[in-house]
């Protein structure tokens, strides 16, 4: 499973991507808004912090799929071709996934709840479905049974979509969902991290540096104890 980070924050971008073997970003309209800036110096600013490479999938916010369209462009323009268009599954939206696949774009069908909705959008052409994990669950659903049910349906059906799980509140999610087979989940930056986080592991290291710090003293490091020696003897 891959990690994108769902953020719209540009040092928490430019932090994780420093830091993470990031995959890409996703943002949705909430998360720009909270920004509280312009538009387009914040997808400059975003497409800066994660690199010129890494997909970015912005969500169009028309009601009809023209104006979904001319959305989709325009966010091309500012973000490169490692683009995808975010488009919820409504009927309109469903349109629109159908419209933006046959003009070249890979787009994202976003806000999916349920495995049908997920083979519809896969049907319109979505190359990656997004399920709500967290929202699921909170909704009284399974949320990683769900993205099981998907994986299945598309194993079943060949279809080449992929899942880009999204919506986590806890790493117990993000883990069980990559259990029933997604092939990359979106995190929010701190449950990236709590990801990553043990207390053991803090624990560990720090009794290594300790033990370090004993023998060779505190800011010594392996380098400063081993000189180069390519230095004196070129071959
Ligand atoms: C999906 O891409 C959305 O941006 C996001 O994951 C929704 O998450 P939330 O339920 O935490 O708002």
């Amino acid at each position: 499973m891959l990690f994108l980070l769902d953020s719209a924050d540009v040092a928490a971008v430019a932090r994780a991507a420093a830091l993470h073997p990031l995959a890409g970003l996703t943002t949705n309209p909430t998360l720009l808004a909270r920004a509280r800036r312009p538009l387009a110096p914040l997808l400059a600013d975003l497409r800066t912090a994660v690199g010129p490479d890494l997909p970015i999938h912005a969500q169009v916010v028309g009601a009809d799929v023209a104006t979904m369209c001319v959305e989709a462009e325009r966010l091309r323009d500012r973000l490169g071709a490692a683009f995808h268009p975010k488009v919820p599954v409504t009927p309109q939206g469903l349109a629109a996934i159908r419209a933006l696949a046959a003009r070249g774009f890979a787009p994202t069908a976003t806000a999916v709840f349920t495995p049908l909705q997920a083979l519809l959008a896969a049907r319109a052409g979505a190359a990656f479905v997004a399920p709500y994990v967290a929202r699921i669950d909170a909704s009284g659903g399974d949320g990683p049974a769900t993205v099981g049910e998907i994986a299945r349906l598309f194993a079943i059906h060949a279809i080449e979509t992929r899942i880009l799980a999204a919506s986590f509140k806890s790493v117990r999610q993000i883990l069980a969902v990559a259990l029933a087979g997604a092939h990359s989940a979106t995190l929010p930056p701190d449950l990236l991290d709590a990801a990553l986080a043990h207390p053991s592991t803090d624990t560990g290291v720090a009794g290594f540096l300790a033990d370090w710090a004993d023998a060779y003293g505190r800011d010594t490091t392996v380098a400063d104890l081993l000189p180069d020696d390519r230095r004196l003897d070129p071959r």
